[in-house]
């Protein structure tokens, strides 16, 4: 696909054209503002949210997208549709979300959604031969053995997670066959240092208050299990198309260095910088350029130590249980994202506890039967069986 970058179109400099999905929630209101902060560079051009209209009204009004989405069909016939700008043509439904960023005014399709409702518009983008800037790690982990080919054959895949936007700069310029390892850092959640009984008895209120990023609900209680860090470890392997006993995690309690790679001559090459999202949103839109960065600075003199620590995945088993579903491969880590997904939102929903979470993706698991990976709709229904099985096994619990 051709790079998508400003380029002069009849003597005047066209704009990159941007489709957020998932415009509301954290990475995408940080998309926006970055396309705020370039608005001579960036054009945003759609936008879709779930329920939040007061949001895209509001959005709508500031970016004058040409089109809209809103996945959930229930909103059909809110008042509110009618504040959107007379010239924005708003479509509703989860099939919708994923087509507002593949017709041909769109260069760029940021990825913003939550969970496995993400692997449709990733997939659609792609197949479109879009850019595709990617946080919705669901997606690889899911169906990174259908997405990766499909990346290779037909658009452009950014990552746009913090850690995986740094190993791919890491690896800029370098050999692949020449690295030795990816050291993948981890802030240690909000419970690091906490034993297994101190976990029996966290609320989601504590499991909400990550130290470091301000984050959605559902990567947030990720972060304190340590699943999202097994489900970026994932991530890497399909990105990075390296085996999952090359990625190390290290606790990096500051936040500040975003992941490592290490090469076979003993060197080490990091990403450091400010812990603030826009960094890598910006550069899954300006890549193979940089501009000028979206947030203040890091001055090392104010940083003080920078600490290195093992994850403990015996109080935090989410991790294990997310690496060895990685090894099985196939449609495990398939069956472990739903049943995670239900259990989070459980969790939060006040029907289980903490420590339920990881028992209940090591039930899913120890239950599912893996296959080869053929198809999006094999995926489904395998999403749809493990979700069926959490559910039923956070009952039982109660
Ligand atoms: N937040 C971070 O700092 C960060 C960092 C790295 C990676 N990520 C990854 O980025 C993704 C998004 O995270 P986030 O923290 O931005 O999540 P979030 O704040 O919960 O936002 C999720 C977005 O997806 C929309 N959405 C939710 N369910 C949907 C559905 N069924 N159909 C269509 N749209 C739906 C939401 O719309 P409504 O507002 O209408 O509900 C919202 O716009 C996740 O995969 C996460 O792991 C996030």
């Amino acid at each position: 696909m051709e790079t998508p970058r400003t380029h002069a179109v009849d003597g005047a400099v066209r704009r990159i054209r941007v489709a957020i999905l998932g415009c509301s929630g954290s990475i995408g209101a940080q998309t926006l503002d970055v396309c705020r902060k370039h608005a001579d560079k960036l054009e945003v051009v759609a936008l879709s949210v779930n329920t939040s209209l007061d949001f895209l009204v509001k959005a709508a009004a500031d970016f004058r997208p040409k089109r809209v989405a809103v996945a959930d069909e229930r909103l059909k016939g809110d008042a509110r549709i009618a504040d959107l700008p007379g010239d924005c043509s708003v479509r509703f439904g989860e099939r919708a979300v994923s087509e507002i960023g593949v017709e041909d005014d769109v260069d760029v399709v940021v990825v913003a959604l939550v969970g496995a409702v993400g692997v449709w518009s990733c997939v659609r983008a792609l197949e479109a031969g879009k850019r595709v800037g990617l946080a919705n790690k669901e997606s690889l982990v899911i169906a990174g053995d259908l997405i990766m080919p499909l990346s290779r054959r037909s658009g452009e895949l950014i990552p746009i997670d913090s850690e995986h936007s740094a190993i791919f700069q890491c690896y800029r310029g370098e050999d692949p066959a020449e690295a030795h390892a990816i050291w993948l850092t981890c802030s240690g959640g909000p419970f690091y240092g906490r034993s297994r009984a101190e976990l029996e008895k966290v609320t989601p209120a504590d499991a909400l208050a990550h130290p470091t990023w301000n984050m959605g609900a559902k990567i947030t209680v990720d972060s304190a299990t340590l699943m999202n860090k097994g489900l970026e470890c994932l991530e890497a392997h399909h990105l990075f198309n390296v085996d999952m006993d090359f990625i190390n995690v290290v606790v990096q309690r500051q936040s500040k260095i975003h992941s490592m790679v290490e090469y076979c001559d003993g060197s080490v090459m990091a990403h450091l910088g400010a812990s603030d999202m826009r960094i890598p949103i910006q550069y899954a839109l300006s890549y193979p350029q940089r501009w000028g960065t979206p947030c203040p600075r890091l001055d090392f003199r104010q940083l003080g130590s920078l600490d290195f620590g093992a994850p403990d995945t015996e109080a935090f088993p989410c991790l294990a249980l997310a690496l060895e579903a990685g090894k099985v491969g196939r449609t495990m880590p398939c069956a472990m994202n739903a049943a995670n997904e239900v259990a989070v939102s459980s969790f939060l929903a006040g029907c289980c506890g903490f420590t339920d979470i990881d028992r209940t993706v090591a039930h899913v698991m120890e239950r599912h039967e893996p296959e080869r990976v053929e198809s999006l709709d094999q995926l489904w229904l395998i999403d749809r069986w493990a979700r069926e099985e959490a559910r039923a096994f956070v009952a039982s619990r109660r």
